[in-house]
């Protein structure tokens, strides 16, 4: 199958766009210039004209993973986080004919503060930019007419190969390595999926003929406090404990908004198309089998 994989300069596009084009021929693109023996173009997408980007890929699939994921960054600029989280869809659903299956890869984050395991026909009401762009994103799915387009929620960990990225697992293993201490919280809970874990989930849905659900909760099966899973994370690694501190996000005024449960329940997906997602220590075992010790972390 021919498929456009955006965001394959992130974190989850680049190991996507590098395990799919194992089966299949992958279309990846990003905003930068990226290094790789993959099909690839960058392409920003704050372009009004997407001609280019369908016309050089010609997809049956799209996975639309791009996406700012700087929440601070969207706060202080959010027409562009707008233009990128959401309106990209928009285009895409434009440009690409009626038979194209878009998955766009959606968020936890357009849950609110008191939400928690939380499930697909939920209320959203996500208490910041960044959740708000991916839900107006998610907007524009559910208001297509279209029957072969699928919004994935998650809460994906993992490490950018690439390029030295900061997500979670990055910045705990890069504080641990360079001796800086820091605190995570054991009030902030979550069930994240290993994005090599999600991959495989992607993989499953791409070759499903007819889905029934707009809307998919694809994460780990098991919650955890942040807290827990860095130490379970350092421990597997066999890295230094010294540097992880408990803490309370009551605590901490500055981001005492912040949601903490940010769980999702993924049971409808479990039970539907009778899939096992993985456990907390699952999540970590499969970042481990991933872990390359390389001097940049
Ligand atoms: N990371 C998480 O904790 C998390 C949790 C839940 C859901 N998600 C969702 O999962 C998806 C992947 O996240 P990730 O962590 O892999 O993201 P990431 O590492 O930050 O990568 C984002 C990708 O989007 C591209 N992008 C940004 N602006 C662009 C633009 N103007 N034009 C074209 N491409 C642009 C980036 O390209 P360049 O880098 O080349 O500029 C990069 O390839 C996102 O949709 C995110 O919302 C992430």
């Amino acid at each position: 199958m021919r498929i456009l994989i955006t965001g394959a300069s992130g974190m989850l596009g680049s190991a996507l766009a590098f395990e799919l084009s194992k089966k299949h021929q992958v279309f990846a693109t990003g905003r930068s210039d990226f290094v790789t023996h993959l099909k690839y173009k960058s392409f920003d997408l704050s372009n009004s004209n997407y001609k280019p980007l369908v016309e050089w890929s010609n997809p049956q699939i799209i996975i639309h993973c791009a996406a700012i994921t700087d929440a601070e960054f969207c706060e202080a600029n959010s027409l562009e986080a707008i233009k990128i989280n959401a309106l990209s869809v928009k285009k895409l659903i434009q440009y690409v004919n009626e038979k194209v299956k878009i998955i766009y890869i959606s968020s936890d984050a357009v849950f609110n503060l008191i939400n928690n395991k939380s499930k697909e026909k939920d209320y959203t009401n996500p208490n910041n930019v960044y959740g708000k762009t991916k839900e107006i994103g998610e907007f524009f799915m559910l208001n297509s007419s279209r029957s072969n387009v699928i919004i994935v929620r998650t809460t994906i960990v993992g490490i950018n190969f690439y390029r030295r990225g900061n997500s979670l697992v990055e910045w705990i293993i890069s504080s641990v390595n360079s001796k800086r201490t820091i605190t995570l919280f054991n009030d902030v809970i979550f069930n994240p999926i290993s994005i090599w874990d999600l991959i495989k989930e992607l993989d499953f849905l791409i070759n499903c003929e007819t889905i029934d659900f707009k809307i998919l909760h694809v994460s780990g099966n098991q919650n955890c406090s942040k807290y827990f899973f860095g130490v379970e994370l350092l421990k597997a690694l066999k890295l230094n404990l010294d540097y992880i501190q408990e803490g309370s996000i009551k605590d901490n005024i500055k981001i005492a908004n912040r949601r903490r449960d940010q769980s999702i329940d993924c049971s409808l997906y479990q039970k539907k198309f009778n899939r096992k997602l993985p456990s907390i220590k699952g999540t970590i075992d499969s970042i481990k089998k991933n872990f390359r010790n390389e001097k940049r972390y």
